[in-house]
């Protein structure tokens, strides 16, 4: 790899993916993967912290590679992974999990969500979870982690795990920064915009799934929750429209004044016609595109074990230096 930067980010395989994943996450790898050296990981062992049905968690590695390849990251410019090829992943976890204390991993948002979500498997990894992304992130040097809103506290963690390990064992890790889109870093559900946008919602019309065709974005589009006046504009008191006014934005690069200008004196029918017609037009060729990669394995294949080839020697590059300073002897080869 060139000089470039180093820029890290994953996601989980674990279904369906949202709008809210493209526009908080992936659309900003596409931006940033050409002045960075992009390295992208399919996050499958984060997706074990909760029950998988394990037939298709495979299938979802294999969706989620085809759309991260449909959304435009070129496997020549980046690295494209699955998590569980790398081991130095795990490996690093270990040692990050030696200098990071439970009452961090306890307060975590997402882990007080998740535990109540599943209250019946509240298991160790659902609390480790953030030192696995921790070690994702240290282990390429990254400088950049391109993330939505609600991955900031576990981006701090990391943060903050990188300068413990330094100021113990000496200078070892980059302490990275995210990189939170100004807008669209947080989408809303379509049915309750006071919540995030989220794949497990159980009400299927409160997002929009990547797998959406047309006809379906423009139906949800068409229930989505407004608010009881008529005036299009963006507010706080104004959730389900502003929310709505965001991912017109987002997906046609309008800025505000613009899209408030454009629907001036129409109604919220006209207004919620629109932001689905933009959508559907932006996300329909990915859609297609990743139905057409899916359909050659071989080829998807064949990516997943490239990229963790260059990944694994970048990764490797840190453990070695991470297991030299805390005092492991290292392994002679050959
Ligand atoms: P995950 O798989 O839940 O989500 C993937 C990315 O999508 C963003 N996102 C959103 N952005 C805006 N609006 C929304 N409604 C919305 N919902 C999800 C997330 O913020 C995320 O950027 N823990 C991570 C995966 C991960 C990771 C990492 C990320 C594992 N290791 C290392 C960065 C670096 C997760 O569960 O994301």
């Amino acid at each position: 790899m060139d000089e470039k930067k180093i820029l890290f980010s994953a996601i989980q395989p674990s279904g369906i993916l949202t709008i809210g994943n493209y526009l908080g996450a992936l659309r900003n790898f596409k931006k940033l993967q050409d002045d960075y050296n992009g390295v992208f990981a399919v996050a499958d062992l984060h997706t074990l912290t909760v029950k998988q049905d394990p037939a298709i968690l495979r299938k979802n590695t294999y969706e989620l590679t085809a759309l991260y390849l449909a959304c435009g990251i070129d496997p020549e410019k980046s690295v494209l992974f699955a998590q569980s090829h790398v081991s130095a992943h795990t490996e690093l976890a270990w040692i990050l999990n030696t200098i990071c204390y439970p009452g961090e991993l306890s307060r975590m948002t997402q882990f007080k969500d998740k535990s109540q979500k599943h209250e019946d498997n509240i298991n160790m990894g659902l609390m480790d979870y953030p030192v696995l992304m921790a070690a994702d992130i240290l282990l390429y040097q990254t400088e950049l982690v391109p993330i939505g809103a609600d991955q900031k506290q576990h981006l701090e963690l990391a943060r903050d795990l990188a300068i413990r390990f330094n100021n113990r064992f000496g200078e070892t890790f980059k302490v990275p920064e995210g990189y939170i889109g100004k807008t669209a870093a947080r989408v809303m559900s379509l049915a309750e915009p006071e919540r995030k946008m989220s794949k497990s919602d159980a009400n299927l019309n409160a997002f929009i799934s990547m797998d959406d065709d047309p006809d379906t974005v423009l139906r949800k589009f068409k229930r989505a929750v407004t608010d009881s006046d008529d005036k299009i504009c963006y507010s706080p008191e104004k959730p389900g429209i502003s929310n709505l006014l965001t991912i017109y934005c987002a997906f046609t690069d309008k800025t505000f004044e613009q899209a408030e200008a454009e629907f001036a004196g129409k109604g919220y029918g006209d207004f919620k016609m629109a932001v689905g017609r933009a959508v559907a037009e932006k996300i329909e060729p990915i859609r297609q595109e990743k139905n057409r990669l899916l359909g050659d394995k071989a080829y998807l294949d064949e990516v997943l074990k490239n990229g963790a080839e260059r990944a694994e020697r970048l990764a490797y590059r840190t453990l070695n230096k991470v297991y030299k300073k805390v005092g492991l002897v290292l392994r002679k080869r050959g």
